[in-house]
């Protein structure tokens, strides 16, 4: 074949195989068998072998190419990825819509659209002039990791838009997810391979979208659906959402087909309820429904708070429970040396994961349960909270058992166990004896909101540490590439990458740090405050107890674990080393007056769980408005917020008339807050 017959012969034979690979994993509408299809790409591939300079990269033939990666690169959201605000109740859905007729100052009845909530991961794609050249992860919202190469070996995603009405640059918005069958046909995989199984589908869809190597990827059934345009030029796209995605169809991407236009609130409860029956028969995991503004005109004037846009929610469905049998209890040692009980359960699906272990908290919770082996138990999984046990069901109990008890000795180290009168809490008195200990505190340290070391994950922890090459956080960076290939499953590349994890991670921020350092009752937010409050890691070193109180929210006994951390010479060895090996930040300078910001003089109280935020958060969030945050109600309580089963505390708020609000309400004050921020 001369290559002018090539030419003539190529685009229409990958034009082809497009539309076969459309009605075949977009449609679920094949025409032709495997063996015709695989016939095509074959003829397609000769050609392309004898003459590769006609190979283009939109090719059907392209979607597995290349090396394996060594790291991901940076991809800059234009228009920022948002998250989206979340609703538990119907009380929630009436109250968004009632928001938006009043910022919209009409009556007249909202059109939404209604989708499911896919539990997968976010990404962008961005075409230009019809042809895929960019993937991303959301990451935080404002820069994602570029997978172009993993998203081009997914088969729904086209790597060129059918038609040719679309906008010269376009973004397109989806979710990547595992369907149901899928996911099952993976661990089944996983478990004759004798592998480690994915605990949901969507971990399995993350894992195989950050997978360095594409080939992974392409054997994962991986889809996406895709659900918004971000970032639109040199040309435009429909003026409702509902006709943007059948734009989006019609160019060959995949959208969900339980998506409708219903017109007011009620026809979306009506939605949801439909919905949440016919959630089990749907061949994909959704954890909620999300209702939309149709009309993008009235999206754009309701706009955007910094997280999420004030023209959508997410309903998410209530949390699951399930029955299943306590096989044994676990005592696992912490990084201060506390002992958790956790329950260790027969596997059990529930709130869209598998379960096998639950928290018990500490030896009170176990007390109080009277959880005991061989218990039936009821289970509680909520979104990604941890798994809890809520109760024994006891006439399930077997004859004959016997109570759990905390164990003498420390199950890692042999040292005694410790339980003081008051405390809820047992420890194992082992100190940095204990290796479990050790393992935690370095676990801590290189944690995402720590000093985020990249690709330190619990076993490798575990190896350094048994292997006896780490005993401190600084000897982390004293590690060589040498000492670390010589390691069980930890090749050059693997070894190249932790090394030059640890040197990125070496550049971090004082709170980080502080945080890192793992000093009891110390945390992200804690830390925070510290920061802002010394400026310097010496000021902080120098404090004394009673300095230390006068930062907003710590109060004696976090003072006190904060002074004796830093009067332990061996800590200040660590702290030392890590300096000396280049730990660094950028020095902070004083900034707003506290007195300025719109909370201050307010003193706030927080009481019970809270579910979209923890406790932590809101009350880092709160002390960024200025307000002070304390741990009890009196007189002077300017405001309570009270989440789930708030106890004593709301009793008395409520008794002395203290305004208290719900945990619904406090999300949309601090929302409205960040606004006028
Ligand atoms: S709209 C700014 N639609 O939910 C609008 N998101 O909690 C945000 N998600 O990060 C996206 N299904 O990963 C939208 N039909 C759907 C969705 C959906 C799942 C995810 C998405 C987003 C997260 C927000």
């Amino acid at each position: 074949m001369s290559i002018e017959q090539a030419k003539l012969k190529i685009e229409p034979l990958r034009i082809a195989i497009n539309r076969h690979n459309h009605r075949y994993h977009v449609l679920d509408d094949p025409s032709i068998s495997d063996n015709e299809y695989d016939h095509l790409i074959q003829q397609l591939l000769t050609i392309e072998q004898q003459y590769p300079e006609l190979v283009t990269v939109d090719s059907p033939t392209q979607r597995v190419g290349g090396e394996a990666l060594l790291a991901f690169g940076q991809v800059r959201h234009e228009v920022p990825m948002l998250s989206l605000d979340k609703a538990f109740s119907q009380d929630d859905i009436q109250e968004f819509d009632r928001r938006i007729h009043d910022r919209l100052k009409s009556d007249e009845a909202i059109e939404y659209a209604c989708e499911p909530k896919l539990d997968g991961i976010a990404v962008s794609l961005l075409y230009d002039n019809g042809v895929l050249t960019s993937g991303a992860t959301r990451g935080d919202g404002q820069t994602g990791e570029d997978i172009t190469h993993n998203v081009r070996t997914i088969p729904s995603i086209p790597l060129r838009l059918l038609g040719s009405d679309w906008p010269e640059y376009l973004e397109v918005r989806g979710e990547i997810y595992i369907p149901r069958a899928g996911f099952k046909a993976l661990n089944e995989q996983a478990m004759k391979a004798d592998e480690k199984l994915f605990v949901n589908s969507r971990n399995a869809a993350a894992g195989s979208l950050r997978n360095l190597n594409p080939e992974v990827t392409a054997n994962r059934p991986l889809e996406m659906c895709c659900y918004s345009a971000g970032l639109v030029s040199d040309g435009s796209v429909a003026e409702k959402h509902g006709d943007v995605l059948k734009q989006f169809q019609g160019w060959g991407l995949k959208i969900n087909s339980e998506m409708r236009i219903v017109t007011g609130i009620q026809a979306c409860i009506v939605y949801y309820e439909n919905l949440s029956k016919k959630r089990e028969r749907l061949s994909y995991d959704i954890d909620g429904i999300v209702f939309k503004v149709n009309d993008l005109a009235l999206q754009h004037k309701l706009g955007c708070s910094v997280r999420a846009p004030r023209w959508a929610v997410a309903r998410k469905f209530p949390a699951e429970e399930e029955m299943t049998v306590l096989e044994r209890i676990e005592f696992q040692v912490g990084r201060t040396g506390a002992i958790t009980p956790v329950a260790c359960l027969a596997p059990v699906f529930v709130g869209g994961a598998t379960v096998s272990k639950a928290t018990l908290h500490n030896m009170n919770e176990l007390e109080r349960l009277d959880v005991r082996v061989e218990d039936t138990v009821i289970i509680r999984r909520a979104g990604d909270v941890i798994p809890q046990v809520v109760k024994v069901v006891l006439e399930r109990r077997p004859k004959g058992s016997l109570p759990s008890v905390l164990p003498t000795v420390c199950p890692v180290c042999g040292s005694d166990i410790e339980r003081s009168e008051a405390e809820a809490i047992a420890r194992c008195t082992g100190g940095l004896y204990c290796s479990a200990q050790r393992k935690e505190a370095i676990r801590h340290f290189a944690s995402r909101k720590a000093l985020d070391i990249d690709g330190l994950g619990e076993k490798r922890i575990d190896q350094l540490v048994d292997k006896e090459l780490v005993n401190t956080v600084a000897d982390l960076f004293q590690l060589t590439d040498e000492s670390l290939i010589r390691l069980e499953r930890c090749g050059a590349k693997s070894a190249a990458n932790l090394m030059s994890a640890f040197e990125t991670s070496k550049q971090t921020t004082l709170a980080r740090f502080i945080y890192a350092l793992g000093i009891q009752q110390v945390g992200e937010a804690t830390a925070m405050t510290l920061a802002h409050h010394f400026c310097t890691l010496a000021a902080l070193e120098a404090a004394t107890a009673d300095a230390l109180q006068e930062v907003d929210d710590v109060g004696p006994i976090v003072a006190q674990h904060i002074a004796l951390f830093f009067q332990q010479d061996h800590n200040r060895k660590v702290i030392d080393a890590l300096l000396t090996q280049g730990v660094h930040w950028p020095a902070i300078t004083p900034s707003v007056q506290v007195d300025e910001l719109p909370l201050a003089g307010q003193i706030w109280v927080l009481t019970g769980a809270l579910t979209v935020m923890t406790r932590d958060e809101g009350k880092a969030y709160l002390q960024s408005l200025g307000a002070k945050v304390a741990g009890s109600v009196s007189a002077k309580t300017t405001q309570v917020v009270a989440g789930e089963n708030a106890g004593s505390k709301l009793t008395k708020a409520e008794a002395l008339g203290v305004p208290v609000m719900d945990e619904t309400t406090f999300m949309v004050f601090l929302q409205e807050q960040r606004v006028a921020l």
